[in-house]
């Protein structure tokens, strides 16, 4: 239908007849000649219309945006060169016009900043916008350049199945109804995890799958109920192993992608350290702020607020010191002091150094009062505050403080403009094993629960659960969990062990997990692995905030594709085939 593309059509081709098809991108009618950017996945082309081609210039007449045309005509070289434009020397002088289609009223304007409900409900028009045509290809690089380097080095693509049993990964399943087993579910997998095991039990040696995940948790910018890993598994490994593979397999893909050089060793932190640090398990290490540990200079002081978690062994009291953060406003800190309630703070006291060498009367502060001399000493030395200075201090449990601070830091950080350009990946390892879910009075893995504990004796686990580090690992990439994995339990005695340990009993292990169990009894080899969220990296390097713009048919925060309008309802007679009543929710 066409010769070239709009968006590649260059001096070269002068004097040359062309044909490009595409859509109206703009359209100015004038007098005596019809201008049309006319658009294709390459870009922009000017088709110019002139009115002594009568039957052209009665089409140009009578078409509108988004319009799809044909056009032939001769290209010359253009008088006004317009220096924005790839194509920008050059236009068709238009010979033929055919519309190919025409197009209604849009419902927005391709060209503004349309909301994201218009944006989901019209996606095919949303995505014709170069903007997101470009965070599209480069989602599309992503995966061509991960393929190629896994294929180049003997990974095997293997498929695994959708219609599966439930894989614990801390969320709810999806669930299939069975139409021929009455009462029974498939549930979709939250990963491939067990199958890409089962492999290397079974000899693949190492693995790769794009695989589309699925999981029923609460929705958010970096999270949708089916996403897409890059899952990787490898047999007869350790941890240097995956890691140092699969950060040459990062470092090389940003560098075909993105153009980005990365660090030749990505850092590496202890969980415990980047909670103590940066009041997070995915640290943004642009951001140069971080947490102090403050107890030991006001376990004494009377204000109990400060006192009393300074003291217990499950409490908490970090500073932050912001440089230059004088300049805040009450106001600004009455919205922090806000914000951080949302993260379970009850108050964020804080402390502004207007002047450090007048001591007290250089301070403000409506906490300062409550601290002695020595205590204002202190912290003011464990916090290196410096005249211009403000510092917050968070108190109270471990997990609250930790968490609210690491939240505010970014908050800060952000509103300020503290946050370096650059890429900051690192490892953090050594999580623990497990973490106490008050609410359901047991353990739950951090990880899942096949990872490997880093003790090898069972009775050694059970005695210090409480504390025991797993063999897990993450990527982080500026504050994004990019990549999760581990060295998994090969031993069935030691899975048996953590099942137990989480409070899964041998019958309920056995239904769920038989498969697995039984499968780590015939000569299962260590093995360990590793999975991206491709959505994550594809948005870090398309610069967006949101990975539901590099997901070409997203859903909604609450579940719903707005083009197809799933989830929907569906009928009587199909409902009844798959032996499923409705209960309707109450009121
Ligand atoms: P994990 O649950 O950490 O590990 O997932 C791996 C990576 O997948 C991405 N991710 C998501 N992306 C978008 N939306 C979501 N809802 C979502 N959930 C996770 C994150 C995360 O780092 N089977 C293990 C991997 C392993 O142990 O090998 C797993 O799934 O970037
Ligand atoms: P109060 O004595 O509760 O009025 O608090 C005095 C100051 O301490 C206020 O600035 C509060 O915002 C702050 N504050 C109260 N609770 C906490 C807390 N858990 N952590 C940090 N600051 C707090």
């Amino acid at each position: 239908m066409r010769t070239h593309y709009c968006g590649l059509i260059d001096e070269s081709l002068i004097g040359q007849t062309v044909t490009l098809c595409g859509w109206v991108n703009t359209l100015r009618l004038q007098s005596h000649v019809a201008f049309v950017d006319l658009r294709d996945h390459e870009g922009l082309a000017q088709v110019v219309i002139e009115r002594d081609n009568a039957a052209a210039f009665a089409v140009a007449g009578n078409i509108g945006n988004e319009y799809c045309l044909r056009v032939t005509g001769k290209l010359r070289q253009r008088l006004s060169v317009n220096d924005k434009l790839k194509t920008g020397t050059v236009e068709v002088l238009a010979d033929t016009v055919e519309v190919l289609n025409a197009a209604k009223d849009l419902p927005f304007a391709l060209h503004e900043n349309p909301n994201e409900e218009m944006r989901l409900t019209y996606r095919y028009l949303d995505l014709r916008r170069p903007e997101m045509q470009a965070m599209m290809r480069k989602r599309i690089k992503l995966v061509q350049a991960l393929r190629r380097y896994l294929d180049e080095r003997g990974f095997q693509d293997v498929e695994t199945p959708i219609l599966t049993k439930a894989t614990p990964e801390g969320a709810r399943d999806y669930l299939v109804p069975s139409r021929v087993h009455p009462g029974q579910f498939y549930a979709l997998p939250q990963s491939p995890q067990l199958f890409k095991q089962i492999l290397m039990m079974a000899g693949f040696d190492r693995y790769y799958q794009i695989a589309r995940c699925f999981r029923d948790e609460d929705l958010r910018a970096d999270r949708q109920p089916e996403f897409t890993q890059l899952d990787l598994e490898f047999a007869f490994v350790e941890e240097k192993d995956v890691q140092d593979f699969v950060e040459e397999l990062i470092r090389h893909v940003f560098r075909e992608v993105q153009g980005v050089e990365l660090d030749t060793a990505f850092p590496r932190m202890t969980w415990a350290e980047a909670m103590r640090r940066f009041g997070s398990d995915k640290p943004d290490l642009r951001i140069a702020l971080e947490l102090i540990d403050i107890a030991d200079a006001v376990k004494h002081v009377e204000f109990k607020v400060f006192a009393e978690p300074a003291s217990d062994a499950g409490g908490r009291v970090a500073a932050l010191r912001v440089p230059g953060g004088s300049t805040l406003t009450r106001k600004e800190i009455d919205q922090l002091s806000e914000y951080v309630t949302r993260y379970g703070a009850k108050g964020l006291a804080w402390l502004r150094i207007d002047d450090l060498a007048k001591g007290r009367e250089g301070i403000n502060s409506p906490v300062a009062k409550f601290l002695d001399d020595a205590a204002l000493e202190n912290v003011l030395k464990a916090t290196g505050a410096q005249s211009g200075d403000m510092l917050f201090f968070g108190a109270g449990s471990w997990k609250i403080v930790t968490d609210f601070m690491g939240a505010l830091r970014l908050k800060v950080a952000k509103d300020r403009g503290l946050v370096e350009d650059s890429w900051k990946p690192l490892w953090v390892t050594d999580f623990p094993m497990f973490e106490y879910d008050d609410e359901a009075q047991r353990y739950v893995a951090l990880h899942h629960p096949f990872t490997a504990p880093k003790v090898d004796d069972i009775g050694d686990l059970r005695a210090n659960a409480a504390t025991a580090v797993s063999r897990g690992y993450d990527m982080v990439l500026n504050g994004n969990e990019i990549g999760g994995g581990s060295i998994r339990i090969h031993r069935p005695d030691m899975q048996s062990a953590v099942f137990e340990l989480l409070g899964i009993g041998a019958e309920e292990a056995e239904m769920k997990f038989g498969f697995l169990l039984k499968a780590l009894k015939f000569g299962a080899p260590p093995h360990g692995g590793l999975a991206f969220g491709i959505d994550r990296i594809a948005a870090l390097m398309a610069g967006t905030e949101s990975i539901r713009d590099v997901i070409a048919f997203p859903k909604t925060t609450s579940a719903q594709d707005l083009m197809t309008d799933a989830p929907s309802m569906v009928s009587d007679a199909q409902l009844k085939e798959l032996h499923v009543r409705v209960a309707e929710p109450a009121k």
